[in-house]
């Protein structure tokens, strides 16, 4: 039989590894939320690790609840333990039940945000975070619970470790005051420039080695002749060649992450190429030297708890960079299709490295398109995708906005269908004041009233004409992301996009 000290002891012990795991998780999850780590983090590994430990802190909450209710010296009933201000146990007399039930309540908080999490995918956002946000009160509040009504906050050890969880409390809300938005930086940030500054960072880079992936596909390694390393990427981005025959064209990074020595992309050559890829499969070699942009990012993977990534064609470049950035056992799978497997780069390596967590479909060998409602067919998670633009518009239709994640290759015509009005626009940082005809480009607007963007595809598919808005409405007419993520970035594409309102207010 074990005796009342046992329970006891087990009681404090629980209590102090229940509150380090609720501190150490909300640390964790304003790493995730701030990304301020990046791009030395994992979003979907500090997801795992800020999952595991509030889930752990729970257990460690249910067994200090436990021991108070099997100690017999403590009295702890049932309701003294689930209903606030019932049990009487004091430490402060002139605190009565406080320090208790501040304990009680911050069970129900901590519930609350689990269970709410695990149910993430079938609320509102805006109710999911409300409760989240709450995680911040209950690290702060428990130190109350703890300090009143704790029996050994006069020793050192105890002491020591409330001073650390308080102190690490305190750090991590300042980080998440100063850093608010999740880091996704935009194009004129990654660049080192101002977002109205007329300066593309450009980099001479040399072609150290060229292979074939596969029939049509041209695998180019770039190296800076002068041995610096390269700028750091995140899976999902893109450089911008400068071509000689005064072409640029944006190609997704998908080589090793680690490499800071070397960029490698693969270039299909595209049967109605505008010069780009026919110049880059016919002239370019090895030795030559290419001015280089970049990198940019506009296709970030986010955390989540399950992947599936679908690439059609030459669209597995950014997909390939994503899964290698997974850690081992998260939980991902890929549907790799193209029209036959000569023509799909990376077939079998990916095959090889992954097996059964990788689907490849030829289109020839098996005389059929991918059934996209059986690949979907019960699946929950992200569905991150970069192909053709039917296999985009097929998984649009059937796929939630929130969940879809996709990068084009080529702009959709969307101007056709809406309505091109005129509209005021307002530069925040110069206060210049101009109105945008119906005929008239916004990009076009803005560098005639000073703003100096620059652009390169003209066409709403490379990102970099970025700019931040500030108010108003955009009326989104790119093909860069989807609305829904650049509306939550607070981000539009002046090369096409308007504005919805009479009056759009921009950051430059
Ligand atoms: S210039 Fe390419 S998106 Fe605007």
């Amino acid at each position: 039989m074990l005796d009342a000290q046992f329970w006891w002891y087990l009681t404090r012990a629980s209590a102090v590894i229940a509150w380090s795991l609720m501190v150490i998780s909300v640390f964790w999850g304003i790493l995730l939320a701030t990304r301020i780590l990046k791009p030395r983090d994992n979003p979907s590994w500090l997801l795992d690790l800020h999952r595991w430990l509030s889930g752990l802190s729970i257990v460690f909450v249910g067994l200090h609840m436990f021991s108070l209710y099997m100690d017999s010296y403590a009295h702890f009933s049932i309701s003294d333990l689930f209903i606030p201000f019932h049990s009487q146990y004091t430490k402060v007399a002139s605190l009565g039940a406080w320090p208790v039930a501040i304990g009680v309540i911050c069970t129900y908080i901590l519930l609350a945000v689990q269970g709410t999490s695990l149910m993430m995918r079938r609320l509102p956002r805006k109710y999911w975070k409300a409760i989240h946000y709450s995680s911040y009160l209950l690290v702060l509040v428990i130190s109350f619970h703890a300090g009143w009504s704790g029996t050994d906050v006069s020793s050192f050890a105890y002491r020591a470790i409330a001073i650390l969880l308080i102190g690490l409390t305190t750090v991590a809300l300042i980080l998440r005051i100063l850093f608010p938005k999740p880091a996704r930086t935009l194009a004129a940030q990654v660049e080192g420039r101002r977002p109205n500054q007329n300066v593309e960072n450009l980099v001479s880079l040399v072609v150290s080695e060229i292979a074939y992936p596969a029939t049509g596909i041209k695998q180019i390694n770039f190296e800076n002749p002068t041995g610096a390393p390269l700028k750091e990427w995140l899976p999902g981005s893109h450089i911008t060649l400068h071509l000689p025959n005064g072409l640029k064209r944006q190609y997704s990074l998908c080589g090793d992450l680690r490499d800071k020595d070397s960029y490698t992309i693969s270039v299909l050559q595209a049967p109605q190429s505008r010069g780009g890829s026919e110049w880059i499969h016919q002239e370019l070699k090895q030795g030559m030297t290419v001015e280089v942009s970049g990198p940019h990012n506009h296709f970030e993977i986010e955390p989540a708890k399950d992947y599936l990534f679908i690439a059609g064609g030459i669209g597995i470049t950014p997909i390939k960079a994503m899964i290698e950035s997974l850690p081992t056992k998260k939980a991902w799978s890929l549907v790799y299709a193209g029209r036959s497997r000569s023509s799909m780069a990376y077939a079998s390596e990916l095959e090889g490295m992954y097996q059964d967590r990788v689907t490849i479909h030829s289109d020839e060998e098996a005389g059929h398109r991918i059934n996209l409602d059986e690949i979907l067919k019960d699946f929950d998670g992200d569905v991150y995708t970069c192909g053709p633009e039917p296999l985009l518009a097929a998984l649009m239709e059937r796929v939630p906005a929130g969940r879809l994640h996709f990068e084009r290759f080529n702009a959709v015509e969307r101007s056709s269908s809406v309505t091109l009005d005129e509209f005021t626009v307002v530069l925040k940082r110069s206060g210049k004041k101009f109105q945008v005809t119906k005929d008239e480009s916004l990009l076009n607007a803005i560098n005639q009233n000073g703003g100096s963007l620059i652009s390169s595809c003209g066409e709403g598919v490379c990102g970099t004409c970025e700019v931040r808005f500030l108010g108003g409405s955009p009326q989104h007419l790119d093909s860069v992301m989807s609305d829904e993520d650049k509306d939550e970035i607070g981000v539009m594409y002046p090369c096409v996009s308007r504005s919805n309102s009479d009056e759009l207010i921009l950051d430059i």
